[in-house]
């Protein structure tokens, strides 16, 4: 995910371009760029890290113009540096371009390009673009139809902005499975990625659908599909506030992600996950010799994190039939624990900065382990010093409460899973193909889940100002329990522990009296009646049960219930990327109800960089 902004009007573009990005910061911050037009000429600015660093090289050299776009980018291909910061321009310098997406097959366009002598400077997946654009210039005649030539060859998403040395004073936006707007001001247009880059301008856009074209002049603007028949398109008037505009429409940015993961689960499966196909990592390279020569695999990490790597070490064992040790990376680092050559080390991190997981990565590099990491930030430390990167590609991740990242992860861990099974031969490609179905099925069934928000909503008010809160779930619905347990306590500061459903009676039951609220996941078709007559022996003591099971089940868990939701079904082993989405809005509405600052909850801090 990144920001794009776009200008051609009276004013000086700049400073409109710097306002815009700073309201688009959100989308991604590892580096910044512009490219301003004047009399023709491109001239652009960039800076690696937070928009201050290019706003502060622009105060000791400004670039004059009317015209300009913008970027702020979340590095996806190559990792945050000067070169690699958008805007990105052809080899002649003739057409410069900001993308936000990913182009799947630039590969095939690089090397294509490259053979008709074109030179890259960047490691970006974006440069291809204005190289393409140019290279049809000519064949083409005209900029207009050399881009519409150009998008047609994309694979992938984008939202682009698009200057030409040729074409002063025109400015052409393109939009596929990217968000992009165009503002209409008087005698000015923009483009940008979300409203509140613009608001402050107009309040007037037109909104880009896919596979749309825009060419904005300061006084005239026309729409076009990729065939270039001409759309008739409304202009719409934007009633929300700004802060409102940054959250995409939504109260607080942990809502927006919550209902994000749909896309978040997509883009980390795209490309990687074929029902018929083998798995593709082309991150990993890793043969049947190497992986059996591992004596011993970890997976370590914090927190949430921490907790895809609990779903991760089942997926790993039920599928590979490799066993697997999971630890808290700021207690495998003291543990002295068994670490050579012949083992693999996996290792979780949303920012990739987390300072105990990352002391585990480098721990273990320095004994001759192979580090795998699994990370959602392109460039991060744990991304720059790990032997193999596995992204998720969750974008960035602004409420303090892991959410989006926690599912993409629990994906790409079931992803090394079925890789490993399959380097091994091990599973059974029939089932392996089952798997790949239900985890593709499963952006579709998150949004089932989302839809329980006003009945979760609803639960949420019988039960906010209680005390305690006992979450309890048998194999992996204890990871979704203990994963639910911490949502609650962190954004809410209701005490809540989990505990696995047979244990209770070696103790934690004495905790239960009259009016108890206790939460079970019961997910696991094989633990069913195991975990229902847990949630009898509590009821009995008068705990007030709420179960989250499929229809499938109900029959069995209904007597053991005060309140059930019901899950989409899919298959066992990936419940708990479902079963996790209402403890999520659960922990979100009792955090409201207590008006605390659910995206900035009490003594945390979004990344942990001490130990
Ligand atoms: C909980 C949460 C934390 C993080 C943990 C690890 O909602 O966000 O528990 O999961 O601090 O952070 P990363 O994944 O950045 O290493």
């Amino acid at each position: 995910m990144c920001g794009i902004v776009g200008y051609l009007g009276q004013q000086q573009a700049e400073t409109i371009l710097l306002e815009g990005l700073s309201k688009l910061e959100y989308r991604g911050y590892d580096s910044a760029g512009i490219c301003i037009q004047k009399n023709g000429e491109l001239s652009m600015s960039k800076a690696k890290g937070r928009l201050k660093n290019l706003a502060q090289e622009l105060e000791h050299h400004h670039l004059e113009g009317h015209a300009g776009i913008g970027h702020t980018r979340w590095a996806t291909h190559g990792a945050p540096s000067d070169i690699n910061s958008h805007p990105h321009a052809s080899m002649s310098g003739n057409i410069a371009v900001v993308h936000n997406g990913i182009i799947e097959n630039h590969n095939e366009l690089r090397s294509k390009l490259q053979a008709e002598g074109i030179e890259f400077r960047s490691a970006t997946d974006t440069e291809v673009i204005p190289n393409l654009i140019e290279f049809y210039l000519s064949k083409e005649g005209g900029l207009l139809k050399a881009v519409a030539r150009t998008v047609k060859e994309l694979k992938g998403s984008y939202a682009l902005g698009i200057l030409s040395k040729g074409e002063p004073g025109q400015l052409i936006a393109v939009r596929k499975d990217s968000p992009l707007i165009v503002g209409v001001g008087d005698k000015e247009r923009f483009i940008a990625s979300d409203v509140p880059a613009i608001l402050k301008y107009t309040k007037q856009v037109v909104y880009l659908d896919n596979q749309e074209i825009a060419v904005l002049n300061a006084d005239a603007m026309n729409f076009y599909d990729y065939d270039l028949n001409p759309l008739a398109k409304d202009i719409h008037e934007i009633t929300w506030t700004a802060e409102l505009a940054e959250k995409g429409g939504y109260d607080h940015f942990t809502l927006k992600e919550i209902h994000e993961q749909p896309k978040a689960l997509r883009d980390t499966m795209t490309g990687r996950i074929q029902p018929g196909n083998p798995i593709r990592l082309d991150e990993l390279e890793l043969t049947e010799e190497q992986l059996k020569a591992y004596r011993r695999i970890y997976i370590v990490a914090c927190g949430t994190a921490y907790h895809a790597g609990l779903a991760g070490k089942k997926a790993i064992e039920n599928l590979a039939r490799i066993p697997v040790e999971v630890d808290v990376a700021s207690e495998f680092r003291y543990r002295n624990p068994i670490v050579d050559q012949a083992t693999l080390v996996i290792v979780i991190s949303q920012s990739g900065e987390t300072a105990d997981t990352l002391a585990v990565l480098r721990d273990a590099k320095a004994k001759g382990a192979r580090v795998i990491a699994v990370t959602n930030v392109v460039g991060s430390s744990i991304a720059r010093d790990a032997d193999d990167v596995i992204y998720t590609w969750a974008g960035p991740e602004i409420g303090v409460a892991s959410t989006k990242a926690y599912l993409t992860q629990l994906v790409a861990m079931y992803t090394l899973a079925m890789k490993f099974a399959e380097i091994l031969n091990i599973s059974q490609g029939s089932d392996l193909d089952e798997l790949k179905s239900a985890l593709l099925n499963l952006p579709e069934k998150v949004e089932e889940a989302l839809a329980m928000n006003e009945k979760v909503r609803a639960y949420a008010e019988t039960m906010f100002r209680v005390h305690d809160v006992y979450f309890l779930g048998r194999g992996l619905d204890n990871v979704t329990a203990t994963e639910g347990s911490l949502k609650l306590k962190e954004l809410t500061y209701i005490h809540s522990e989990s505990y696995p459903g047979g244990e209770l009676k070696h103790g934690p039951i004495a905790l239960i009296e009259d009016g108890t609220v206790v939460i079970s996941p019961v997910t696991q078709s094989d633990l069913v009646e195991k975990m229902v007559s847990n949630l009898h022996e509590v009821k009995t003591r008068g705990s007030r049960n709420l179960i989250l099971t499929m229809e499938k089940h109900l029959d069995i868990v209904r007597d053991a219930a005060d309140e059930v939701f019901i899950l989409p079904d899919t298959h066992d082993l990936i419940t708990p990327v479902l079963a996790i989405i209402p403890l999520q809005l659960l922990a979100y509405h009792v955090s409201l109800l207590k008006g605390f600052d659910v995206d900035k909850p009490r003594n945390l801090a979004k990344s942990v960089t001490v130990e």
